[in-house]
């Protein structure tokens, strides 16, 4: 399996990795296939994600999607994070195995149930602005 220089640079130097104790939204979603699991936190103010951090315990590729999704979601405004697709993940990373397609699922599942949490702490039903997030990726895995 070949991985690009992006996907061993944030593997090896995950950005933005620990946890945030005053995070207003935090998502955990899990694999049930692999068994991995990524744990987001969100400071967000004034509709725009100040901080991020994150928690995977996974493979490398799912070490690198979190990694730099939490760059490309950092200082946005939430609509715009609930753009960030798995296949826009793997774009910045130039590119990953198509083994590994699903642990960049894992990482739009993330944020988007961050999201979620936020809204929902708010009394805000999440369900209109964010959709469904789907909890298995099996056929979320075509890209
Ligand atoms: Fe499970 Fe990568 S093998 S997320």
């Amino acid at each position: 399996m070949i991985y690009s220089e992006k996907v061993m640079d944030h593997f090896a130097n995950p950005r933005n990795i620990g946890e945030l104790e005053d995070a207003n939204g935090v998502g955990e979603v899990g694999n049930a296939k692999c068994g991995d699991i990524m744990k987001m936190y969100l400071k967000i103010e004034g509709g725009i994600i100040e901080d991020v951090k994150f928690k995977t315990f996974g493979c490398g590729a799912a070490i690198a999607t979190s990694s730099i999704a939490t760059e490309m979601i950092k200082g946005k405004p939430l609509d715009e994070a609930l753009k960030l697709t798995n296949k826009a993940v793997i774009e910045a990373l130039d590119g990953l195995p198509a083994a590994k397609i699903h642990c960049s699922v894992l990482a739009e599942q993330a944020v988007k149930t961050a999201v979620a949490d936020y809204y929902k702490r708010q009394g805000i039903d999440p369900t209109p602005i964010v959709g469904v997030i789907e909890e298995h990726c099996e056929t979320c895995c075509e890209v």
